[in-house]
């Protein structure tokens, strides 16, 4: 299940590990995704590779998700996005729960397989199922001639370029981004109206600068992580699109460092894990200036109360002196917060990781795709 990395200085081109190398490389990557598929005219998307019409995208009634991983949490985002620019019914789920619960597979669903590898076996299984049951499928996937891309047939490719590291940065990025596009689209054969379409299309064009301002900032999450080094364990909360940015920013953490970090949605953690709280549990919350800024802030003040840190990643001014420190983002329209605010948890994971000492490529127990059961 492992596969030999041969690191070699050429292909680092000066970075100390390829987690580094392809965390910077996402405004490229990004810039790639977008090329060609944005329309300003028609304030849409354009995506050659689905081969739908628009009298097909529009006979769409649900939208379902697979993945595994990190691919998984970018589904999630990417169903945030198809309901709130299409309002079409859309989840994820893990492609190895939806193989073996023998699923109910409806003609009038569209339903996208997620890989950055294209090999993962759960997502091929569930693509394979689903194509036997004869279920509108889509692949997403980073690597062209790869096993899912072909049972696929159709679908969106990532242009990430080659992802090395165990931990995935910008395949997540690129896909998170190739989902708000299908949410367009979507969206743009239905209701989403011109001026929303042209706000979502200039959003979506801002994307690389904004990741990049964020990179530059390195320093200071560094120092942030630093901080927090000797943790044993660490809560991430965010609500409704802060959701699956939490989980993503979690699983980060576990993998590369190994210290234990636990997902909650924001508004879940007064029925239960607050009892965890105290000094000894620093919290991340991811919290956008969007509609729910209050409810998070008033989330931020309960742990404050138990003694407990946080770390905000915001693009909002909080209150003075209300959280312990902050990770900044910048702005651009709410709906695209998800594919921003993951970036400076990739930051922290990697920089907490590297103060522990870890091997940040080649983290123990995992495998970069897991092409067996
Ligand atoms: C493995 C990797 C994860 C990755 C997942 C899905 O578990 O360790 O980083 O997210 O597979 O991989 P895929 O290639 O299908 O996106």
């Amino acid at each position: 299940t492992t596969v030999d990395l041969v690191v070699d200085d050429y292909e680092l081109g000066g970075s100390t590990d390829f987690m580094s190398k392809e965390i910077h490389e996402q405004p490229t990557a990004l810039a790639r995704a977008l090329s060609g598929r944005l329309n300003e005219r028609f304030a849409t998307a354009h995506l050659g590779g689905i081969n739908m019409e628009p009298r097909e995208l529009r006979a769409i009634r649900r939208v379902k998700f697979l993945g595994c991983g990190s691919s998984y949490y970018a589904g999630q985002m990417g169903a945030q996005l198809v309901e709130e620019l299409a309002r079409i019914p859309a989840d994820a789920e893990p492609a190895s729960e939806f193989r073996y619960r023998n699923p109910v597979v409806e003609a009038d669903t569209l339903y996208v397989a997620l890989s950055q590898s294209g090999e993962t076996l759960d997502t091929l299984a569930a693509a394979q199922e689903l194509k036997r049951k004869g279920g509108q499928l889509l692949g997403v996937v980073n690597v062209v001639g790869s096993a899912i891309a072909r049972e696929c047939g159709s679908g969106i490719f990532l242009h990430a370029g080659p992802e090395v590291s165990v931990a995935s940065t910008k395949a997540l990025t690129n896909t998170a981004t190739s989902l708000a596009m299908l949410g367009l689209l979507l969206g743009r054969v239905r209701d989403l109206s011109t001026a929303d379409g042209k706000r979502i299309v200039a959003g979506l064009r801002r994307l690389p600068e904004q990741v990049a301002e964020i990179l530059a900032q390195e320093q200071a999450v560094a120092e942030v992580a630093a901080r927090f080094a000797d943790t044993r364990s660490m809560f991430f909360v965010g609500r409704v699109r802060g959701w699956p940015v939490a989980r993503e920013g979690a699983q980060k953490l576990k993998e590369i460092s190994y210290v234990h970090a636990e997902a909650y949605q924001a508004s879940e953690l007064k029925h239960g894990p607050l009892a965890l709280i105290d000094n000894t549990m620093p919290t991340v919350v991811i919290v956008p200036d969007d509609e729910l800024l209050s409810k998070n802030i008033g989330t931020i003040e309960e742990i404050k109360a138990r003694s407990g840190a946080v770390i905000a990643v915001t693009n909002a001014e909080l209150p003075e002196g209300l959280v312990d420190a902050e990770l900044r983002v910048p702005r651009n329209e709410t709906e695209l917060d998800p594919i921003l605010f993951t970036i400076p948890l990739q930051l922290f994971a990697y920089h907490l990781a590297a103060k522990l000492g870890r091997d940040i490529d080649r983290p123990r127990n995992l495998a970069k795709s897991v092409t067996v059961e």
